[in-house]
């Protein structure tokens, strides 16, 4: 484990505009976000305010006006062609919607497969890590001759984790991934997240709009309002007793607080840096 403090992730004064060169639309207004390694940093606020925006720059989706966008160091702002490919190995997202996700033509072995094929890999080591990471997200062996129309959103949204997970990537993008659950389902994904960090170390930026999803599994927390962070702290504290008016709205939309819920994960969290870090 590395005893390096530097974040994994780093976005510094990030401004991205839709629109044209001519007439463009702010949408970010230079947000600043750091995500630890192994740290789940949840980013809420309302419908618009610009969060998947923040996703999709990360992922080189959307183009940067300015500001950088830092990953292990490296400077990834404007990676293209090669260098974004690449970047595929470490960075990689999990959307809301597991059905629009995943090619319904394809089984889900396939689906599974196919970014280690493109990463270059034989067909037994692909077979041996799929397993694996069936394993990992409680899904049989015997799913890989299916099809994603065959199963429920739970176990869509599984295979969705899944395929995110097979390059052993190093950040998740996670915007919404529960979104489209039921309320028992979206418990079990939240814990089977929360399982996955503990045991590969991977980070999560978790964008929702849903405090009390959020407050489960984040260790920080960052309020999005109109295209600017308004406030980052605690998970515990933002979601029980946030500063700023707009974070307050948000709490009091939000259902009831289990601050003790969050304050032990994030107490386990900072034993297993700290750990890391010895
Ligand atoms: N491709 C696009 N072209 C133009 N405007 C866009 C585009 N995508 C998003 N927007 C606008 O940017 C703003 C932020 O959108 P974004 O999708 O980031 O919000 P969000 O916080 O993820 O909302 P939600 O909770 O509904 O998913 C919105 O005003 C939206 O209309
Ligand atoms: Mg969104």
């Amino acid at each position: 484990m590395s005893t390096n403090d530097a974040p994994l992730l780093e976005v510094s004064d990030l401004v991205v505009a839709y629109g044209t060169k001519r007439k463009p639309v702010p949408v970010l207004h230079g947000v600043s976000l750091e995500v630890g390694a192994g740290e789940c940093v949840g980013l809420v606020g309302e419908s618009g305010s610009g969060k998947s925006t923040l996703g999709k720059a990360i992922l080189g989706l959307v183009p940067v006006a300015s500001g950088t966008i830092g990953f292990d160091g490296r400077d990834i702002t404007h990676a293209k062609g090669r260098d974004r490919r690449a970047l595929a190995a470490d960075i990689q997202v999990v959307f809301q919607d597991p059905y629009g996700s995943l090619d319904p033509l394809m089984t889900v072995g396939d689906i599974l497969a196919e970014p280690l094929a493109t990463a270059g890999a034989s067909k037994a080591e692909a077979k041996a890590v799929v397993g694996e990471m069936l394993d990992r997200v409680r899904l049989p062996k015997h799913v890989i001759d299916r099809y994603p129309s065959e199963f429920s959103g739970g176990q869509r949204q599984r295979i969705a984790i899944a395929r995110a997970l097979v390059r052993r990537p190093r950040l998740i993008i996670c915007d919404e991934p529960v979104s489209a659950l039921d309320l028992t389902t979206q418990a079990t994904i939240l814990d089977l997240l929360i399982e996955l960090q503990r045991d590969t170390g991977v980070s999560y930026l978790f964008v929702s709009h849903d405090l009390g999803v959020v407050r489960r599994v984040c260790h920080r927390v960052a309020v999005m309002y109109r295209g600017e962070l308004v406030e980052t702290g605690d998970g515990d504290v933002i979601t029980s007793d946030p500063q700023h008016a707009y974070s307050k709205r948000l709490l009091m939309a939000s259902p009831v607080a289990d601050p003790q819920l969050q304050a032990e994960r994030r107490r386990a969290w900072l034993a297993l840096r700290e750990d890391r870090a010895a």
